[in-house]
């Protein structure tokens, strides 16, 4: 098997786009984090995925809501994607956000966005692969 930190430094020049995913609680706050796992899937129907580490904070709050945001992060968008990557807190705080459709919370400053219904939520080791539809 290949050694973790290799695994890691390969995929690391694989360049991506950058997405905050976010949620809503049971307790009716916001939770969210910076991903990259994030992939289209289907137009018809239209179908992405999003890849949650089951140790992240959020990923409960995922699993229990089955609705999620994913918001497109723009070039200068790096503080936010810094204050996402770092967990738990309160990464809301004097941030513009608006309740969606599905209650989770649209960053306004994102480059675009996404609201989704997960569908299914698949084992992927380490992660849950959250299978959604826009
Ligand atoms: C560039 C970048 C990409 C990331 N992509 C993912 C990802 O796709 N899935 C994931 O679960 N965590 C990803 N992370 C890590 C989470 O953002 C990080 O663990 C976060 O602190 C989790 O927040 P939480 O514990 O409050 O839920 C990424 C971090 C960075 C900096």
């Amino acid at each position: 098997m290949i050694p973790e930190q290799e695994f890691r430094r390969v995929l690391g020049h694989f360049a991506t786009g950058v997405t905050v995913v976010t949620t809503i609680g049971d307790d009716g706050k916001s939770y969210g984090l910076t991903a990259t796992a994030f992939t289209s899937v289907s137009l018809q129907p239209p179908l992405v995925l999003v890849c949650v580490d089951k140790c992240a904070e959020s990923h409960a709050h995922f699993l229990t809501s089955r609705v999620f945001v994913v918001n497109f992060l723009a070039c200068d968008h790096e503080p936010l994607s810094r204050r996402f990557a770092v967990s738990g807190g309160e990464k809301f705080t004097d941030l513009a956000v608006r309740r969606g459709m599905t209650g989770a919370p649209v960053l306004v400053e994102a480059l675009g966005y996404l609201e989704c219904k997960a569908v299914e939520a698949f084992e992927g080791g380490d992660h849950t692969i959250f299978l959604g539809e826009v």
